[in-house]
């Protein structure tokens, strides 16, 4: 049976990351619309892991015999001045996203809830995960530094990505 203060925390966390969904869709809205397809291909796909994040806490919540609450996600901002501040804005967020999962760490820990500890660790590794690409991607757009050529090149390689989410224990 799942605790009062951990079912509150991750229903929370499942907004979360129903937002974090929102936001990397309303970036990929944006990409579409600058004519940058394979980076509207990247966040779409984001989004996309993102919503396979939240459902993972919603079908342990269930699991656990606790109950899901969804709460209203609020409206993602819709457009950006280019688009390395939209990665350095995915950045920001997926460094927000860590603390979050940190404090459930922490509750976890307080709580002496075993198995939430052993649920979140997938969340934590994932988390190292997400800040890295995310690192990644504003670094390369750095190295373009808006060139014509070099984002071209870096919309076809953003093309390129497919849903590949990570397994446990992977
Ligand atoms: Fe669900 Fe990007 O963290």
């Amino acid at each position: 049976m799942i605790g009062e203060k951990m079912q509150e925390a991750l229903n929370k966390q499942v907004e979360e990351e129903l937002y974090s969904g929102y936001l990397y869709l309303s970036m990929s809205a944006h990409f579409s619309d600058s004519g940058l397809p394979g980076f509207a291909n990247w966040m779409r796909i984001q989004a996309k892991e993102e919503q396979m994040h939240a459902m993972k806490l919603y079908d342990y919540i269930n699991e656990r015999g606790g109950k899901v609450t969804l709460l209203a996600i609020k409206q993602p901002p819709a457009e950006w001045p280019t688009p390395l501040k939209a990665f350095e804005d995915a950045l920001g967020h997926e460094r927000y996203i860590t603390g979050l999962i940190n404090k459930l760490m922490d509750l976890a820990i307080a709580e002496k809830d075993h198995a939430a500890n052993s649920f979140l660790q997938w969340f934590i590794e994932e988390q190292v995960e997400e800040e890295a690409t995310a690192t990644e991607n504003v670094d390369k757009l750095k190295m373009v530094g808006g060139d014509g050529r070099g984002m071209l090149m870096l919309d076809r390689e953003m093309a390129q990505r497919v849903f590949t989410p990570r397994a446990a224990g992977e």
